[in-house]
């Protein structure tokens, strides 16, 4: 989901999204590339990788480049992975398919090839991809977790992956309400695993529930031990009007982390609901997460302008507030806001025109046997200011 400057412009353009219809994941909602290339004809969209200098150049704390060589050995080895990393948890997110008359009418454009590697995609089949590559970052950096994918239970998603289970969830997932009832998918799976948890106490997951364009690069799983006292955690960054972003939060698997994450996101539902319905189509989580946040009384909004983790208490619930530059680094997206890639980054988030990158980089993980997370890296950084044709 976006954060940044790009989407204003896109909601001016919501209505013609009803003529696109075809598979969407919730990151497709996010930003069609193909509304984008209409709205901005003069912006070149790439078919293959372009390279620009590695920002963050001479910072000691960012990450630095030579080619595609990283001169830092951040990240373990890609062959030398710690297969024990994702032990005890679970990765959720809400991907959905569409049918609709309407599809047929668009099929020439839905149909569009596109080639990554040696692998050429329709539209479809991209959306596919990205759900498949996000999966495949998880094996190789957590290969203990398991992935849940939240769906509707009309829609069939051809996923056959070890440790990946589809998850039918009864509700609305129109395009118009996929935002809202991602929320909804959320809060009732939280309350299923109370449930479960009442059945078989001691068995405890947590959850992260993320976006599907994201590339997991290192251990999730050390917040939940860094940080001991938290029960949900959300990214933030330094933006003034949407300071969180809804497509990282992670929830604590105890009983009290789950019924106080539940309750939390009730209460952004809530807000979403009565504040924020103009802007459900994409951005009325974002809106009505900071909402609920800020709202509160001893909040001081001071603290997204400095990239510390903190905690805060939110109502019931303690939330532990982690930096989108580590949990949640997109690639540069404008001039200004960009500064490198720290050290220690875990996420990237494959925003927007991102999703070709998705797939080039872990293309280029794989070509060859010795290839390190840390060199991929580069490889996002150096290519990450590109517009690309998904
Ligand atoms: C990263 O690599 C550069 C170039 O080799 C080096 O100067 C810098 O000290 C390294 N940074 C850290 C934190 O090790
Ligand atoms: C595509 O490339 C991969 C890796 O180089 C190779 O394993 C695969 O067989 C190729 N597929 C086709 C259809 O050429
Ligand atoms: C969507 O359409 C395809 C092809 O017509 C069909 O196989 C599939 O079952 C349909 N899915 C739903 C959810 O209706």
């Amino acid at each position: 989901m976006r954060v940044c400057s790009g989407w204003r412009r896109f909601l001016l353009l919501l209505p013609v999204i009803f003529l696109f219809p075809h598979i969407i994941s919730v990151l497709e909602l996010h930003k069609d590339p193909k509304l984008e290339h209409r709205h901005q004809r003069q912006t070149k969209k790439f078919d293959h990788l372009v390279f620009g200098p590695a920002a963050g150049e001479g910072l000691l704390d960012r990450l630095q480049c030579q080619g595609t060589k990283a001169l830092n050995k951040t990240h373990f080895s890609f062959s030398l992975r710690n297969s024990k990393f994702g032990n005890g948890i679970s990765f959720v997110t809400v991907f959905t398919t569409y049918n609709s008359t309407v599809d047929s009418l668009v099929k020439s454009s839905s149909n569009e090839q596109v080639s990554v590697g040696n692998k050429s995609y329709n539209k479809v089949e991209r959306s596919l991809a990205v759900l498949n590559t996000f999966i495949s970052f998880i094996e190789v950096t957590m290969p203990q977790s398991s992935v849940l994918i939240l769906t509707d239970p009309a829609s069939t998603i051809p996923v056959h992956r070890n440790r990946v289970t589809l998850y039918p969830i009864q509700g609305e997932y129109s395009r118009d309400k996929l935002m809202l009832q991602r929320i909804r998918s959320y809060i009732v799976f939280l309350e299923q695993k109370l449930e479960e948890q009442s059945q078989f106490p001691g068995q405890i997951s947590h959850y992260i529930f993320t976006d599907s364009d994201v590339a997991v690069v290192d251990d999730l799983g050390q917040i939940f031990k860094d940080y001991l006292l938290f029960d949900l955690a959300l990214t933030f960054r330094n933006n003034k009007e949407q300071p969180l972003n809804s497509g990282f939060i992670a929830v604590r698997g105890s009983q009290d982390g789950i019924r106080r994450a539940k309750v939390f996101l009730q209460e952004v539902l809530q807000v979403y609901s009565s504040k924020y319905m103009k802007a459900s189509r994409m951005l009325g989580d974002q809106l009505a997460l900071a909402w609920v946040v800020k709202s509160h009384p001893s909040f001081n909004t001071k603290r997204f302008t400095r990239q510390q983790p903190f905690e805060e208490k939110i109502g019931g619930a303690s939330v532990l507030f982690l930096p989108c530059a580590t949990y949640n680094w997109t690639p540069p997206e404008g001039a200004g806001q960009f500064h490198g890639m720290p050290l220690d980054v875990k996420v990237v988030h494959f925003k927007g025109s991102r999703k070709r990158l998705m797939l080039e980089s872990w293309n280029f993980l794989n070509s060859t046997p010795s290839s390190q997370l840390s060199d991929m890296l580069c490889l996002i950084l150096k290519s990450g200011r590109t517009k690309y044709d998904f």
